[in-house]
């Protein structure tokens, strides 16, 4: 060819997957709510928002050194962090283990072994100091193996990310506009580094807002379980030091609203049906957070929403009509009585009993319930409010009252002889027969509601 003759250019494209994390439209919730726009972060390669922290944090751990070629990458993470890593590992040569929370979906940690990651699965209910937390098994786990821990928690490159790319993203889309910018606060990567550029280039005009799930210890909650995966911050009731992650920076977020598991899961139910937009239930917890704020804000408000990945993530919980009525919460299932209509109105919660109570203490407040879940009592908690993920057992105080009485039981005993293992749950939702099924020849049920104890059922009132 001629010297003078330009090469033909090169296709139209990314020069790897790695080009093709960021750059995510902003769509409006043209039926829902006009004055809000997602920035679609399930359109990254990995399926979320992490890709961005993922890239991020390698290419800094490379620049520094920390991560040297063909090396063992580390993580702890809800999921979507691994997967990021996965991209990036494969793309780059690396080797990757990933430690997930035993509440992780099992399609997430089929994506990560479907892209080669080792997956290690730990309990998600145990106190940060134990050496079974996530954070400390993938601390070990680099230790032992000499790999590199990517460290999401406390790893500024992941802030950083969003600061540079993420918020200017937004900035740029909205001409400026935006007036509001909210996002689930899981590591605080995402709100405090977008948050922190959006509030630098408007001058400080720009509110944030953080979307944390009620109960978690970020909008003051008592720290105990809730349903939706990956944001929020849980605190075992063990916990010494509670310590929360270096890449949420308070300072950022202007107000923290805390949105129930049952509000985050149907709304993001709703944007499916209503919008098109298959996401998972932390959108549904910050997309929540944004119709609240867009009900109390100006007319020209203009507010931005990260939705960090797709349902598809989770079609075997917050997408399933039987997992969600088990729970006990209000989806559309065929007509006809429920639990609710054969127990009737239920009293208060019954209290949850300290497994390390005395049977004097057990029997001190006379709260009517025969049966009492035996699980931990935080302080903070609303009376009664007992997560199903910690309920140990099962105490009968009407039978421990009548021990009592004839001698057989002291005050002073501890309880322990008297628990019993935890009743089988039946969802408030759930119709009658499918509860009387999987209740077998048990002889009571705790009934949950919202993923809640509201109190206990005889097989017989089932009909
Ligand atoms: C689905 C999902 N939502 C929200 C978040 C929270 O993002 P961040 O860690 O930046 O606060 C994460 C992070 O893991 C996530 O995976």
């Amino acid at each position: 060819m001629a010297a003078d003759v330009p090469a033909p250019p090169g296709p139209d494209a990314f020069d790897s997957v790695l080009d093709a994390i960021g750059g995510t439209p902003l769509i409006r919730l043209a039926r829902i709510a006009p004055r809000v726009y997602v920035k679609a972060e399930f359109l990254n390669p990995g399926g979320s928002v992490k890709d961005r922290a993922a890239l991020a944090m390698v290419l800094d751990a490379e620049r520094s050194g920390a991560l040297p070629p063909g090396g063992l990458i580390v993580e702890g993470t809800s999921g979507n962090t691994g997967i990021g890593l996965a991209i990036v590992a494969a793309q780059r040569g690396y080797r990757l283990t990933v430690v997930v929370p035993d509440k992780t979906s099992s399609e997430k940690t089929a994506i990560l072994r479907a892209y080669g990651a080792e997956v290690v699965v730990t309990p998600g209910a145990v106190p940060q100091e134990d050496p079974e937390h996530v954070r400390q098994v993938a601390r070990r786990v680099a230790a032992d193996r000499g790999g590199w821990l990517a460290d999401q928690y406390d790893n500024p490159a992941n802030p950083a990310a969003h600061r540079a790319t993420t918020g200017p993203e937004i900035w740029r889309q909205t001409h400026g506009r935006i007036t509001h910018f909210v996002a689930g606060v899981g590591t605080g990567g995402t709100v405090s580094g977008a948050g922190a550029y959006l509030k630098e280039v408007s001058g400080g005009r720009v509110r944030v807002v953080g979307a944390d799930p009620e109960h978690s210890v970020y909008s003051g909650g008592d720290g105990s379980p809730y349903l939706v995966e990956s944001i929020g911050h849980y605190r075992h009731p063990d916990t010494a030091e509670d310590v929360w992650p270096r890449s949420y920076h308070r300072g950022v977020v202007d107000h923290v609203e805390a949105i129930g598991d049952r509000e985050s899961i149907l709304t993001a139910r709703r944007l499916a049906r209503e919008e098109g937009l298959l996401l998972g239930a932390s959108a549904g917890t910050a997309v929540a957070a944004a119709l609240r704020l867009a009900a109390r804000s100006a007319p020209d408000a203009l507010i931005v929403v990260v939705v960090p990945d797709s349902g598809r993530s989770y079609l075997s919980k917050y997408y399933d009509d039987g997992w969600l009525l088990r729970l006990g919460f209000p989806v559309g299932h065929a007509a006809g009585p429920t639990v609710a209509d054969v127990v009737g109105p239920l009293p208060a919660p019954p209290p949850a009993v300290p497994a390390t109570a005395s049977v004097g203490e057990a029997l001190a407040d006379r709260h009517p319930a025969a049966l009492r879940p035996v699980g931990p009592r935080r302080p903070g908690s609303p009376p009664g409010s007992l997560s199903v993920a910690e309920v140990t057992g099962t105490l009968d105080v009407a039978e421990l009252r009548r021990l009592v009485t004839a001698g057989t039981a002291r005050p002073a005993d501890p309880i322990t002889a008297h628990v019993t293992d935890p009743l089988p749950t039946i969802g408030i939702t759930e119709s009658p027969a499918a509860a009387r099924a999987r209740l077998g020849t048990r002889e009571a049920a705790w009934i949950v509601v919202d993923g809640r104890i509201a109190g206990s059922l005889r097989n017989g009132q089932l009909g």
